[in-house]
């Protein structure tokens, strides 16, 4: 990807040198603009070495190769950080008085704008009109951290870190497909308790199922996570709601998924509960050498909420999951198998597939599923467990519309 990184004259555009980094070691081209005030702050030299480019400021060199409007088109993302209180100004009014203000005007990518400067000039009411004005134009704004500011003072207007702006910048390409789409998605694993400090569980992270949220709020969707028992994530979600017990995820689901677009079942459910749980700590003097645990089995909730919708004619699109342990070579064909009749007994639209075993998979940042729909489709996807969920949300989509 192309990326143009405007830098203007802030003391924290010495920050920017983090962001071309992190966005060459991602593999992507970075040709930054700096203003001719930004060049008080910081070197050319240092631009052009950490960016592997020439690095342009001056709007009338190279005249007649039309360069402003050059860059504008081979642009995929604008970036501009520090964005000083004259440059939001500028920009807003739409003075294209140098090589950066001439991009801007005549670029159609994505732009994503940093601001950074004192509290005092981030709060007055001209650069808050400018911000307004930028923002209705569909420009990215991230909002400045707080923290300590030029001097000895702190307040709202410090740059926030590279890292942060360019997580910010890259997910302001994200497709916004699933926009107006509710997703209720399950992540985790359920825990049966067996007396008030002991519990039959499994070995599910949750991550997968995190990661499919969180895709699927980037890309627009209101997310309802039901976690159980997933270790202290920051999901960045709006809404989630943890459970522990096989009962308590279905009473999260089975009630309201018909109001939901697309039900996505990730946690691994326990298939069995202990039958008379007890209500004090079970004690090895008093059991003996054998304790024998009666188990139950738990309502399929999966199964069970795919026949309520359809009874009820609900649209709502069910995928399920299917841990699998396969341990020969033949690992696609019998996954294959094993997902094509789990779809047939639970009935869902998609059953999303992986290998487990050896402990592949569990809490690793890294997945490789098969994807299989009720339509006889299949997909393959791996990755990282990010990447994996955007590949299923493509195929769920694709469904919805
Ligand atoms: O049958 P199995 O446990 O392999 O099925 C896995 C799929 O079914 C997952 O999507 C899981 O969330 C769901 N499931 C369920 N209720 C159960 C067991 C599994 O909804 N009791």
């Amino acid at each position: 990807m192309h990326v143009l990184l405007g830098i203007t004259g802030g003391i924290s555009a010495y920050k920017a040198t983090g962001i071309i980094r992190l966005l060459t070691e991602s593999g992507h081209t970075v040709k930054v603009l700096p203003t001719q005030n930004a060049l008080r702050f910081i070197g050319a030299a240092t631009l052009e070495a950490l960016s592997h480019n020439s690095v342009d400021s001056d709007l009338y060199t190279d005249v007649a190769d039309v360069k402003h409007i050059a860059l504008a088109q081979e642009a995929d993302l604008v970036i501009v950080a520090p964005a000083t209180a004259a440059f939001l100004a500028r920009y807003a009014t739409g003075l294209a008085d140098d090589l950066l203000g001439n991009v801007l005007l005549a670029t159609t990518a994505p732009v994503v704008i940093a601001p950074a400067m004192h509290t005092e000039m981030w709060q007055h009411p001209a650069t808050k009109a400018n911000v307004e004005t930028l923002n209705l134009r569909g420009v990215k704004i991230l909002e400045p951290a707080v923290g300590r500011l030029t001097g000895a003072d702190t307040g709202v207007g410090r740059l926030p870190e590279p890292k942060d702006i360019v997580t910010f910048a890259l997910s302001a390409l994200q497709k916004q497909d699933l926009v107006g789409r509710k997703f209720l998605i399950t992540a985790g694993g359920t825990q049966e308790s067996i007396d008030p400090v002991r519990f039959i569980g499994n070995k599910s992270s949750g991550k997968q199922g995190i990661a499919i949220a969180k895709a699927a709020q980037a890309r627009g969707a209101e997310v309802l996570l039901v976690a159980a028992n997933v270790a202290n994530i920051d999901t960045g979600l709006s809404e989630t709601l943890r459970v522990s017990s096989a009962a308590e995820l279905s009473e999260a689901v089975q009630g309201q998924a018909a109001k939901f677009d697309c039900l996505i079942m990730a946690a691994a459910v326990s298939d069995f509960r202990v039958e008379n749980v007890s209500s004090s700590k079970i004690k090895r003097s008093e059991v003996g050498q054998e304790l024998n645990l009666k188990l139950v089995a738990n309502p399929d909730i999966l199964a069970e909420t795919v026949k309520s919708l359809s009874a009820a004619k609900s649209k709502t699109l069910t995928v399920g999951f299917a841990a699998e342990t396969i341990e020969d070579n033949s690992e696609v064909e019998a996954l294959t198998q094993l997902a094509l009749s789990k779809l047939a007994a639970k009935q869902c639209d998609l059953i999303v597939a992986n290998n487990v075993f050896n402990g592949k998979v569990f809490d690793s940042d890294v997945n490789n599923v098969l994807i299989l729909a009720a339509n006889g489709d299949s997909f393959s996807s791996s990755g990282t467990k990010y990447e994996v969920a955007n590949q299923l949300l493509d195929v769920i989509s694709d469904m919805l519309d």
